[in-house]
C-alpha cells in the first residue's frame, strides 16, 4: 500500500508544533508496519535541507491564476527519517525559510498542492491512499474529484486529518482562477459562509476524516470556528484516534538532549540530575516543586492565564513552589511574564523562544507540566512528559480527557480540572504541591507514568485498518 502524507510541518524538517511530531513519526511507523508510507512537504530553506542530500525527481510547470510557476519535486536521497521524502521547491514562492505568517501564504499552499496533484498525475503514479493533514492540504480531495486536470486519478481514496480545526485557511471567491478548471455544478463543496475553506471543502469532500483523539471528534461540533454544522452532518465519515509519540525520539533512557539519562526504576535519581541542570541554568531552587509549561504562548493554551495564576500561587504558597515557562507566541503575554520573573527572581523564570534541546531538559527535569488548554485536539507535551515520568497538570478537554487519568482515580496518574481559570490552576497547584511532599506516592506515580505506553505502534495500526476499510472513490 503506498500512501502519501501531505503536510505543512514534519519533524526535524520544519516544526512549529506538534503536526510535525505527528507527520514526522506515524510514516515511519507504517512503513515498519509493512506500508510505503512518503511525506510531501513544502520546501523550506532550513538547516535539514541544507545539511541533506536531495535529488530532483520531477521537474515541470503548474499554472496559478495567470502565473506559470516552474516547480521541482526533490527526495531526499537515503529516506534517514524512515521514510521517503519530498520537497516541493517553487523559486519564489516555496522555497522560504518560515512555515507560516507570509501575506501570500493561501498562494504558497495553493502552489504546493496544484505542483503535487501535477508531480503524480504527470508522472502516472496512482498513489493507494492520499492522507492530508490540515488545511494547507484541504483542497487535494476536492481537486482530485471534481478538476478535469485530474480524472486519471479521481478513484484515488483520501483521508483528512484534522489537527487543529480552529484554522481553516479560508481565502475569497476572488481567488476561484488559482484553482484549475473544475466542475462547476460542484463548487458548493469549496463553500463555507461564502468563502472557499479547505478545511470544510477537505472533511466533505475526503472519504474519512479524523481527528487526533476521540473527544476532539465530538467537540468539533460544540466549537470550531464557525464548521459546528459541518461537523454534525458529516459526523458518519469521523474517526477519532489519539495520536502517539515516536518513541525513539522521546526517551529517557537515551535522549542525548538531557543531563541525565533515566529509566523507571532510577526515575528519581535520573529526573533529580536534571531537575539541577535545570535548576542551575535558570536560578531556581532545587528542593522546591518545579512546575513548567512549555508551548505557543496563545489563548488556545491558556497561556494568557498563566501569569495571574503563577502570581497568586507564590503568593499563597510563598517558598513553596517554583515556575518555568519556555515559549513564544502572543507579545502581551510574553511581557507579563517576564515582568513576573522580574518580580519573583528565585520562584520563577522564563524562556521566551523556542528551544527544541531546552523542552527535552525541561521535560525531563520538571516535576508537573501544566497544561490549561481551552482547546487541546491531542496535545503531545502530556505525552512526553509522562515518558519522562513528569506528572501532567490538565485542563479535561479533548486529547488532555482522553490520555490523563487523575491520581485520584483508579489507576491515575496526573491532575486534571475543569476550567480554565485562575482558581482551577491555583487548586491543581495545591494538589501537586500536596503530592511533593509525599515522596512515596511521588515515587509510585512516577513509575506507573513511565510504563505507560503512548507509542505509536496501537494508532498507526488505527490509521492502516481505516486506509483498508475505504474503497476506491467511484464519484
Ligand atoms: P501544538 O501543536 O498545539 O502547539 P502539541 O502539544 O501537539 O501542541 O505539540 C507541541 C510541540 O511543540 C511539542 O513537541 C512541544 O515540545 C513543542 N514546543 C512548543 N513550544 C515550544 C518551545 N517554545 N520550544 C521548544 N519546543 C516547543
Ligand atoms: C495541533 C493541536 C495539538 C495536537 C497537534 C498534533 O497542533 O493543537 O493538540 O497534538 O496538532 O496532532
Amino acid at each position: 500500500m503506498r500512501i502519501y502524507h501531505l503536510s505543512a510541518e514534519c519533524y526535524p524538517v520544519a516544526k512549529v508544533g506538534g503536526l510535525a511530531d505527528v507527520v514526522g513519526a506515524l510514516p515511519k511507523y507504517q512503513c515498519q508496519a509493512g506500508l510505503q508510507a512518503a511525506v510531501v512537504l513544502p520546501y523550506y530553506d532550513r538547516k535539514f535541507v541544507r545539511e541533506n542530500e536531495f535529488e530532483t525527481v520531477f521537474q515541470s510547470a503548474t499554472l496559478l491564476g495567470t502565473r506559470r510557476l516552474f516547480f521541482e519535486i526533490l527526495k531526499e536521497k537515503t529516506n534517514k527519517l524512515g521514510f521517503e521524502l519530498y520537497l516541493v521547491k517553487i523559486p519564489g514562492l516555496v522555497d522560504r525559510e518560515n512555515v507560516y505568517s507570509y501575506p501570500d501564504e493561501r498562494e504558497q499552499f495553493i502552489a504546493y498542492q496544484l505542483a503535487f496533484l501535477d508531480w503524480i498525475s504527470y508522472s502516472q503514479q496512482s498513489p493507494d491512499i492520499i492522507h492530508c493533514h490540515d488545511h494547507h492540504s484541504g483542497l487535494v480531495p476536492f481537486l482530485l474529484y471534481h478538476s478535469k486536470l485530474y480524472t486519471r486519478l479521481a478513484n484515488t481514496p483520501t483521508v483528512f486529518t484534522i489537527h487543529n480545526g480552529q484554522y481553516h485557511g479560508a481565502f475569497g471567491w476572488d481567488k476561484l482562477s488559482y484553482l484549475p478548471e473544475i466542475d462547476l455544478t460542484k463548487t458548493g463543496l469549496l463553500d463555507w459562509n461564502g468563502g472557499i475553506n479547505p478545511l470544510a471543502a477537505a472533511v466533505k469532500c475526503a472519504a474519512r476524516y479524523t481527528t487526533v483523539s476521540p473527544s476532539y471528534l465530538h467537540e468539533l461540533t460544540i466549537s470550531s470556528n464557525g464548521l459546528e454544522y459541518l461537523f454534525y452532518l458529516e459526523s458518519g465519515k469521523g474517526v477519532g484516534i489519539i495520536n502517539g509519540i515516536d518513541t525513539e525520539v522521546w526517551n529517557p533512557k537515551t535522549d542525548p538532549m538531557i543531563a541525565e539519562n533515566y529509566t523507571a526504576a532510577k526515575a528519581s535519581t535520573g529526573k533529580l540530575k536534571n531537575k539541577e541542570a535545570l535548576c542551575k541554568r535558570f536560578n531556581l531552587d532545587v528542593k522546591l516543586p518545579l512546575v513548567s509549561f512549555i508551548g505557543r504562548l496563545v489563548l488556545e493554551k491558556g497561556a494568557d492565564i498563566i501569569p495571574e495564576a503563577i502570581e497568586k500561587s507564590i503568593t499563597d504558597n510563598p517558598d513553596k513552589i517554583n515556575f518555568l515557562i519556555l515559549g513564544a507566541g502572543d507579545t502581551e503575554i510574553e511581557k507579563s511574564l517576564q515582568e513576573l520573573k522580574e518580580l519573583y527572581p528565585d520562584q520563577c523564570n522564563v524562556y521566551i523562544g523556542y528551544n527544541e534541546e531546552l523542552a527535552h531538559l525541561v521535560y525531563a527535569g520538571s516535576d508537573f507540566l501544566l497544561m490549561p488548554s481551552r482547546v487541546e485536539p491531542c496535545g503531545l507535551n502530556q505525552l512526553y512528559s509522562l515518558r519522562y515520568g513528569t506528572m501532567p497538570m490538565v485542563r479535561s478537554t479533548g486529547g488532555l480527557k482522553d490520555t490523563v487519568i487523575d491520581f485520584g482515580d483508579k489507576g491515575g496518574y496526573g491532575i486534571r480540572f475543569d476550567n480554565t481559570t485562575v482558581i482551577d490552576i491555583c487548586q491543581a497547584i495545591n494538589r501537586a504541591i500536596a503530592v511533593y511532599n509525599e515522596p512515596a506516592t511521588l515515587q509510585t506515580l512516577r513509575k506507573r507514568m513511565m510504563g505507560l505506553d503512548f507509542s505509536w505502534d496501537a494508532s498507526a495500526k488505527k490509521y492502516i485498518e481505516l486506509y483498508k476499510s475505504i474503497k476506491p472513490t467511484t464519484i
